[in-house]
């Protein structure tokens, strides 16, 4: 069948009007009083209030096509299904119909003549196998069955396959995911196989029968609710019998733009030029939304994204205004789905084009820098240290570096950049004077304990106070903490004592605290919040502090450090004001004594 995009949303949107669902409009791509993610990264999550029992205006039968974002497969990005940006096809029941109709009619909109005509061969399904939480999920496979897919074509996955959670906490469930078979040169094989890319993971349907709070526990929702996700991107390419994602009408008028023969490419200046596409298509909605680039959250992965896709597009040798002309396509493709993009243009060029001064500026000097660097060695090989100089002077990062080095024959390892980075980090923490900015400035041991109690405070007050609670920003001296968070009225007195009782029966305890290197991955899977620190890499320290004969958890956090290793040592803890900061924030200032 052969399809346009346009045409693809609209026949997602009808068939679920005709099964009573309300359209809803996309959200924007930047989440609204939620800071537990930095970007809408799937349908449901502008819906989690709805999906924990707050009343929809459009009823309980939604669906629409959403715009997301995902960076935690940024390293996938141009092979041929992942992307940074993509819209997703959703429907979802809030507490109305659950796994049979959800599953039937993800069955009916793919298969049936009269929607996409998918052949029921080349379909395998994957559901939840099972673990201590949460029981097999034999119900949907037995749904499955029941309209005709084989039983070899089911296998059960376990939880981190099958298995959503938006973020760290919140809404969650079982799934069941529907995967199509690409290759059109030979028959799907007689089963599902998890590493087979020809295995296209295409819709995924998501019972939403827990909650997930932030120490780890589910809890039964009142309302059992399903969330389904279609990546619009990847079911247009197998309408219309393409191979990648990056083939399809909506990268067409890009891949003109960049004016490169694909037919005499290598794989891997396909890789690199697909890199550009997909991370200006990104750049283009994120400025549309008002994100601008930064040092920091939403502004530093725009910045990243922008930032590789200008180094891509010079080893690539684009001609000169190819980002101004992609930026334009990019408008131009999405301007009868997202007229927003068009009525923002004006800003989103002036937001892209400014940070390409910034960096392109140094980019030359570096690329200089560069050069000298490699004719003075005399293993022709570049250490870690001259990595990191060409990213503190010139702002080089990472993968540029190693990928001139590639060119010209040498390697640097990625371990000796990073020790470098920290090495530079500890040295202008202890030379800044006494602020804190995401680091110590000072470790003076006064400092440190005030560190840790800093953690259980942020702990105790999401206990006390809920979960919506949210460091906002933290100061500390030799004389106290300072400690903004989200919270929308003053705190009682019976609110703060509870909150220093819990501290300082924590402290009382002598938890322990440890320190990890965790990729993000990782860190979100243990629900570690807080403020991401070393966002020039894809690992975090994470702290935890945690007691080793229950092994219960009282702190998981993002953070720099230095900490002290167990509680016991910290001292008495004591809150001495809590007062507004500003909208919705409150400042608490503690001490110790
Ligand atoms: N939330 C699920 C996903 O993103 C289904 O929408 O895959």
């Amino acid at each position: 069948m052969k399809i346009t995009a346009q045409q693809l949303r609209t026949k997602y949107q009808e068939f679920f009007k005709s099964k009573g669902h309300t359209i809803i409009p996309s959200a924007s791509l930047v989440p609204e009083n939620d800071p537990s993610a930095l970007f809408v990264n799937s349908g449901m999550f502008p819906l989690v209030p709805y999906l924990l029992g707050q009343e929809h205006p459009g009823g309980a039968r939604l669906a629409n096509v959403q715009k997301c974002i995902r960076t935690g497969d940024i390293e996938e990005v141009g092979d041929n299904t992942h992307l940074t940006f993509f819209e997703m096809l959703g429907n979802w029941s809030l507490g109305d119909y659950f796994k049979e109709d959800a599953i039937k009619w993800s069955f009916e909109f793919l298969t049936s003549k009269e929607w996409l005509n998918l052949p029921v061969e080349r379909l395998a399904i994957t559901c939840f196998g099972g673990d201590s939480d949460a029981p097999r999920d034999d119900e949907s496979a037995k749904i499955w069955m029941s309209l005709g897919v084989p039983q070899h074509r089911i296998s059960f996955l376990p939880k981190e396959k099958n298995w959503w959670i938006a973020g760290n906490s919140g809404p969650c469930g079982p799934d069941t995911e529907m995967h199509y078979w690409i290759d059109d040169g030979s028959p799907a094989p007689k089963t599902y196989d998890v590493d087979e890319p020809r295995w296209v993971e295409i819709w995924n349907d998501v019972f939403m029968q827990y909650e997930k709070k932030a120490d780890g526990s589910l809890v039964p929702l009142e309302k059992q609710n399903v969330d389904t996700g279609m990546g619009l991107d990847r079911v247009l390419a197998i309408l219309n019998g393409q191979k990648s994602v990056y083939d399809t009408e909506l990268f067409k008028g890009m891949w003109e733009v960049l004016a490169l023969d694909q037919e005499i490419l290598s794989n891997d200046e396909i890789r690199k030029a697909r890199i550009v596409l997909d991370h200006i298509r990104a750049a283009v909605f994120m400025a549309g939304d008002g994100v601008e680039p930064s040092n920091k959250d939403r502004g530093y992965v725009l910045r990243r994204v922008l930032r590789r896709a200008l180094v891509m597009g010079r080893l690539l040798n684009l001609k000169h205004h190819w980002l101004d002309a992609l930026i334009g396509q990019v408008a131009a493709t999405y301007a009868s789905a997202y007229p927003d993009l068009v009525a923002r243009s004006e800003n989103i060029f002036a937001v892209i084009l400014a940070e390409q001064k910034r960096f392109e500026a140094t980019l030359e000097k570096g690329l200089k820098q560069f050069e000298a660097r490699i004719q003075n060695t005399e293993s022709g090989m570049l250490t870690g240290k001259d990595a990191f100089d060409l990213y503190q002077t010139y702002g080089f990062p990472w993968e540029l570096t190693h990928e001139l080095a590639a060119q010209a024959g040498s390697t640097i390892e990625k371990s000796e950049f990073e020790s470098e980075f920290k090495k530079h980090q500890e040295l202008s923490r202890t030379a800044s004077s006494g602020q804190f900015k995401g680091g110590l400035a000072s470790h003076s041991d006064k400092i440190v304990r005030l560190h840790t109690a800093t953690h259980l405070m942020n702990a105790a007050l999401r206990k006390v106070l809920g979960e919506e609670v949210w460091q906002k920003g933290s100061n500390i001296t030799e004389e106290r903490t300072r400690f903004d968070f989200t919270h929308n009225k003053k705190m009682t007195p019976e609110e703060i004592a509870e909150v220093e009782l819990l501290v300082n029966t924590w402290i009382a305890r002598d938890l322990k605290v440890k320190k990890e290197i965790l990729s993000l991955e990782e860190a979100r899977k243990l629900n570690a919040i807080g403020v991401f620190g070393e966002k020039y890499s894809d690992t975090v320290s994470v702290y935890t502090i945690s007691d080793n004969k229950t092994g219960e958890i009282i702190s998981r956090e993002f953070c720099g450090g230095p900490h002290v290793e167990r509680t016991g040592i910290i001292g008495t803890f004591k809150i001495q004001k809590e007062e507004a900061s500003s909208a919705g924030v409150r400042r608490i200032k503690a001490c110790i004594v």
